[in-house]
């Protein structure tokens, strides 16, 4: 933060009487021609209180602004150039980070307070699906983000195990299905009885009647469907495990929808008393014409409650259980309407602390431009294309560091790694075609190329083999390092743009400049070379090792040590 600090601290006494600290720190920039310096300060919104051309502004002002800690300043057009002066600013960088270590980039935004994370959040007795893996994923970039700006985090994993589909599930299996091949494969042969399900069930309507009464009776509780029931979800969260054990990522709770079943009476009861739900045609509903949102369906006619109402609950619970500051929810943007008619609900009933609560959605995932379909069968396989990935990785490896001791560690770290920062890369609302060939790469702007050098950096560390003393460090002003000191220095703004737009993205895009910049100064610098900045190097070269692995912990990907 210092170098920006310190043009903040020449500017106020200048200009402070008209713009506030915040404004100004807003308001500074880095030129797009780094021949202009290091940071500018625009002075349009000087204008006014001036009533001078921004030109003739910029050139008075700098008249009056105190010099001894810069280079150099110059006014360009309506611009205050200011140059750093780079001797002092990169040995302050340097320090920081190697001081801080890990901790370099923290703030204290979220002041300690709970901000429970909704993600994942697969459907039992289905595959998860590419949707869920950038909910899985996203989520827990998110989530980490958060941390690192002292937010508590709960990972919450809302599991769709209720709802009408397992009425028709329950249904299939007691008319078709087999225990003994369920027990085989059992998401896969769950998956079939429900499509056959819906075959069968466009000849013969009456089979949606009977599931209809089926999940009415596991809703009150009997016996032989909850058993069913138990048994379905039981086997699921065997395969999703398996997932979430490979992307390395845990929940503090799996309270899904079934967990709220005997919780949504409350909000019902409110709703009805404050007059704020109409029965229409037999069903509950909330109408939100005033929001501009379709009603809220809350109760069926037959009795029977949905998503939305066990998300009312589920809002409930959460500000109860763990009084939220935030209230993240990590779902696709298919799902923007039922996190709105969510909130406007909450809102009619009152509760202002809805506010906080954020719905992050993310883009499609298509195949071949289309949207894919369980139920036609039109699936990409979660863990086909983690293991896809990992043994592409160990080819990579074979090929290029065949000697290399805990090759499968490795591969799964950057096999892995290469599918992660694939989703995390570009802003979460685009769209993307799943194309494995360019979701796994190793080369341009991908996971691997960024742990290589993290790879590189701990390579140079180990040959030079010595402390670094901080008290020795004589700062670097070549054009190479200076580029990597800059951006070191803005990792903090990098994590708090991050956590303020829950977007992940800032960080990965921040590591591919960070590692290219490093690449660079690697390209160029006899780093190793013996004479008197070798020590300075080194502490550039180790202070970039420390954030491109922070970075990469942040998005949730592992980093080798040798690769
Ligand atoms: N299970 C849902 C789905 O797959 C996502 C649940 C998201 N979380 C929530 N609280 N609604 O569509």
């Amino acid at each position: 933060m210092e170098y920006k600090k310190s043009i903040l601290k020449a500017l106020l006494p200048v200009v402070g009487e008209h713009l506030s600290e915040e404004e100004i720190e807003s308001l500074i920039e880095i030129p797009n021609n780094s021949e202009f310096g290091d940071l500018a300060f625009p002075v349009f919104s000087l204008a006014k209180v001036y009533r001078q051309a921004p030109n003739k502004i910029a050139e008075e002002l700098i008249e009056k602004i105190d010099a001894s800690n810069f280079e150099s300043m110059n006014a360009i057009g309506p611009y205050i150039n200011f140059k750093l002066n780079r001797e002092s600013v990169s040995k302050t960088v340097l320090k920081e980070v190697l001081t801080q270590g890990e901790n370099y980039g923290a703030q204290d935004i979220g002041k300690g307070g709970n901000a429970p994370v909704d993600m994942s959040s697969p459907n039992i007795a289905k595959p998860m699906s590419m949707g869920h893996l950038r909910s899985t994923v996203i989520g827990n970039a998110v989530g980490n983000i958060l941390e690192k700006v002292n937010y508590k985090v709960i990972r919450i994993n809302h599991l769709g195990d209720w709802g009408t589909q397992f009425g028709k599930l329950i249904v299939a299996y007691k008319k078709w299905g087999d225990e003994e091949i369920v027990k085989q494969d059992p998401v896969n042969e769950l998956v079939k009885l429900y499509v056959d399900f819906h075959d069968k069930a466009d000849l013969d309507p009456s089979l949606e009647e009977e599931a209809r009464a089926a999940f009415k009776r596991l809703e009150e509780g009997d016996e032989e469907m909850y058993e069913l029931w138990s048994w379905f979800k039981e086997e699921s969260l065997k395969e999703f495990n398996k997932i979430y054990e490979i992307l390395g990522i845990t929940f503090d709770s799996y309270n899904g929808e079934s967990f709220y079943n005997n919780k949504m009476q409350e909000v019902l009861d409110e709703l009805e008393n404050q007059g704020i739900s109409t029965i229409e045609n037999g069903a509950t509903i909330v109408r939100l014409e005033e929001e501009g949102l379709p009603p809220a369906l809350i109760k069926k006619s037959d009795g029977a409650t949905l998503y939305l109402t066990r998300d009312l609950a589920t809002a409930y619970y959460r500000k109860r259980t763990y009084d939220f500051v935030e209230s993240v929810y990590v779902v696709g943007n298919e799902q923007a309407n039922h996190f709105k008619q969510l909130k406007a609900v909450l809102k009619r009933l009152g509760h202002d602390w809805a506010e906080n609560m954020h719905h992050v959605p993310f883009g499609l995932i298509t195949l071949g431009g289309k949207k894919l379909s369980t139920r036609k069968g039109k699936i990409i396989l979660l863990e086909d294309v983690l293991n896809e990935a990992i043994k592409l990785a160990e080819e990579q490896i074979l090929l290029k560091n065949p000697d290399l001791e805990n090759k499968d560690e490795v591969a799964k770290q950057v096999g892995v790694g290469a599918v992660i920062f694939h989703d995390l890369k570009k802003d979460r609302l685009n769209s993307f075609d799943f194309k494995i060939e360019e979701i796994v790469q190793f080369e341009g702007e991908t996971g691997p190329y960024v742990q290589y050098s993290y790879v590189r950096t701990r390579s140079l560390l180990e040959k030079y083999g010595k402390e670094i003393n901080l008290d020795r460090l004589s700062g670097l002003e070549d054009d190479y390092s200076w580029e990597v000191i800059k951006k070191l220095e803005d990792y903090g703004k990098a994590i708090r743009q991050a956590a303020a737009a829950y977007e992940p993205s800032v960080v990965t895009k921040y590591l591919i400049q960070l590692a290219q910049m490093f690449n660079k100064y690697y390209g160029n610098t006899r780093i190793l070379e013996d004479n008197a900045q070798l020590e300075s190097r080194m502490a550039l070269v180790e202070a970039t090792s420390v954030i491109l692995k922070d970075g990469l912990h942040l998005l949730g990907i592992e980093v080798p040590e040798k690769m």
